[in-house]
């Protein structure tokens, strides 16, 4: 595994920094304009015709490629590159108008009207066939220009569609799956409940408010189709690309943990992962917390590709309108959650939008230049003081971080969890997301690098491996699980894990299942679930091995298991179960695998992973204890390492170096001793 990648276009091996440009709804002396603003602003990229289908064919047929030959040529002239957009976000009304089979079907078999963006049929043949070719004519006309340095791939794909095509296209992705055979169908999707047994292909109808939305297996195929169906979508636009320009790395814009598409499948398509980032800072009442979970998705985007290096497509300079509070960003707050992107792998911080559009519905939505039209506000001053300092991070292009722990946050395990129908009321507070967050928490309050990844992902790497709720086992992770442990990991999982398999269908003979009671030593018989305000606790077992002492709140959920062969490190303190395990650890091969029977707060979840941590020698970027709200991250490549240290806190805080010597990326001076940071500071040493 490389500790060092190439730059994201070799072309250019610096810190991409600019944003979403719309010179198609600007007359062309704005755009001169722009040039100068870009390079006051520290600005080397600019994301180009996203949305400008219209622009580009404004007759069916007929295209005109004057104004972006201008504005790609005006960004050479003045030092700038461009990451430019196939516009397939967004069609002309002129197609929707001729062909409406390019317009999106919705789960009540109504077709949307022409409108709003992100409104297509993946499936249609027009829509495939007017994509392709719109991207066969800019990759022809711009395959040489040397203002090219990435394709941005449509714009967050997202949304299905349930048109009679799709239906057809999804039956046939069915009878791929289960070869043909109907009786597999029914067996996976357990049709013989509520008489639901197909008796021919054509009866499969996507799911829908007004049809079918309770078979379990069938919304699992389905999301997966709609992924697939997407990739396949994608791939036709990116076939003309690949062909006339092999060498320009492709990406497409992801939305963080956005649940409608498998992005770990997804991203297996891409050259390069992106995503826009829009946290509602200073809203929630910790930023810090905030802070954490925007660090975990900048590592879930690290993590899609094994570590290589992404891109920040998207954020905003200030505020962003469609927010329930559009809040501005305070000062400190830009440079540090766009540094915090850096921190995590990022290679670029670009921006929606470069120029605030005039009128629509993103006409206050932050931009780097506002509607006055100067450089001189505050806004232009934060962007143009990060573009300077990215400037200087030229050696962190490309390094990454090879974290000893990974956490399974797995995108089909959320689907069939968000599905279960078990978890009761208030799922945001206490499903998935938040459990896996919470098992995130102790490892960046101390700064220990982790990686997001999937069920399918390589294990082998890892010293510690979290697998929080691991509900849904496909087929072998059980196995794979086993043997990682086998060699010597270490592996904790929790309450609701081994439950069922690929198609939703439950393990019989016991909890967990398909072979994960062997190696948690844990029958998991049934689970309690408490009322929001109900609390049991977790009662450390006197002389416990990890020296864990006292007891611990206990909120959400309690499985009651049985230890078998495993020890017991916890029991529950009330209830009728009281007396019981709540925490075991089982020996197995050289490694050891731990169970969490009950959801615990957070003090439980610190403590505990923090003595795995030390035992497991587990490294932290900083090998000092951090202050609350701050954290600090590693990126390290062949030659060279270094040290982001990030403070989310809205006041002051002093970090104590102990022994070390840094040199300050930022300001070049030597740093040791005491490390004072401001308000949302960050200092970059290495
Ligand atoms: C998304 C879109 C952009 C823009 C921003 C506004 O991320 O990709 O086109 O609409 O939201 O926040
Ligand atoms: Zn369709």
């Amino acid at each position: 595994m490389p500790t060092q990648y190439p730059p994201i276009n070799p072309r250019f091996p610096h810190i991409l920094h600019g944003g979403d440009y719309n010179p198609d709804q600007w007359p062309p002396e704005i755009w001169r304009e722009d040039m100068r603003l870009m390079k006051l602003a520290n600005c080397n990229t600019m994301s180009v015709g996203i949305f400008a289908w219209t622009r580009l064919e404004p007759e069916e047929g007929k295209f005109d490629f004057s104004w972006l030959d201008t504005v790609m040529d005006l960004l050479v002239e003045n030092q700038g590159y461009a990451v430019l957009a196939t516009p397939s976000g967004a069609r002309p009304a002129w197609m929707s108008h001729k062909y409406p089979e390019v317009l999106r079907v919705r789960p009540d078999g109504q077709r949307n009207k022409h409108g709003t963006r992100h409104n297509h049929c993946p499936t249609s043949p027009i829509y495939r066939t007017k994509t392709a070719l719109i991207n066969r004519k800019l990759a022809e006309r711009y395959k040489d220009h040397p203002a090219l340095l990435v394709w941005h791939i449509s714009n967050e794909y997202n949304g299905e569609c349930h048109c009679h095509l799709c239906q057809v296209a999804f039956r046939d992705w069915l009878k791929n799956k289960y070869n043909g055979d109907l009786d597999q169908l029914n067996q996976a999707w357990y049709a013989a409940f509520w008489s639901h047994t197909y008796t021919s292909w054509e009866q499969i109808e996507a799911p829908s408010p007004i049809g079918e939305p309770l078979l379990h297996g069938l919304n699992l195929d389905w999301k997966r189709f709609v992924t697939d169906q997407t990739i396949d979508f994608m791939r036709n636009e990116i076939a003309p690309l690949r062909e006339l320009t092999p060498n320009i790395p492709i990406t497409t814009n992801l939305m963080g943990f956005f649940p409608g598409l498998n992005y770990q499948k997804l991203a297996r398509e891409l050259d390069v992962v992106s995503w826009d980032s829009y946290p509602v800072w200073h809203t929630t009442g910790s930023d810090w917390r905030l802070g954490m979970q925007v660090a975990m998705i900048h590592d879930v985007n690290r993590s899609l590709k094994g570590g290589q290096p992404f891109m920040l497509m998207e954020s905003t300079p200030s505020n962003t309108n469609w927010q329930p509070v559009p809040k501005l960003k305070r000062p400190g707050m830009h440079m540090l959650s766009s540094l915090q992107a850096i921190a995590h792998g990022s290679d670029t911080v670009q921006y929606f939008q470069w120029r605030k559009s005039r009128g629509s519905s993103e006409k206050f939505h932050g931009a780097v230049v506002d509607h006055v039209g100067h450089e001189h506000t505050r806004v232009f001053l934060d962007v143009s003081e990060l573009g300077a300092l990215l400037q200087k991070l030229d050696p962190v292009v490309g390094t990454t971080v090879r974290p000893e722990v990974a956490i399974i946050y797995d995108w089909e395990n959320r689907w069939a969890i968000d599905d279960m129908h078990a978890l009761g009321r208030d799922v945001e507070r206490r499903g998935y997301l938040q459990t896996a967050l919470s098992c995130y928490q102790p490892f960046w309050t101390r700064g220990i690098p982790v990686d997001i990844i999937a069920e399918e992902d390589n294990f082998s790497s890892y010293k510690l491996i979290v697998a929080p709720m691991l509900y849904l086992l496909k087929p072998g992770v059980a196995e794979r699980l086993t043997r990682f442990v086998e060699n010597g990991g270490t592996l904790v999982t929790t309450y609701w894990s081994g439950l069922v398999n690929e198609t939703d269908l439950c393990f019989l003979g016991g909890w967990p299942g398909d072979g994960l009671r062997e190696l948690v030593g844990v029958w998991d018989e049934e689970t309690d679930t408490l009322a929001l305000d109900d609390r049991n606790s977790l009662v450390t077992s006197p002389g416990n091995e990890l020296g864990l002492s006292g007891s611990y709140t206990i909120k959400d959920y309690c499985a009651l298991i049985h230890a078998e062969g495993s020890r017991v490190l916890a029991t529950y303190g009330s209830d009728f179960y009281a007396g019981r395990p709540a925490l075991t650890v089982n020996d197995f091969g050289k490694g050891q695998a731990y169970y969490i029977a009950a959801r615990t707060d957070e003090t439980f979840l610190n403590d505990f992973f923090g003595t795995l941590a030390g035992r497991l020698a587990l490294k932290p970027a900083l090998p000092v204890d951090l202050p609350v709200g701050v954290t600090a991250t590693l990126r390290g490549g062949d030659q060279r390492r270094f040290v982001f240290v990030m403070n989310f806190n809205p006041a002051p805080v002093t970090i104590d170096l102990g022994e070390a010597t840094y040199r300050s990326l930022v300001s070049s001076a030597m740093v040791s001793g005491q490390l004072a940071l401001p308000a949302y500071g960050v200092e970059i040493l290495e």
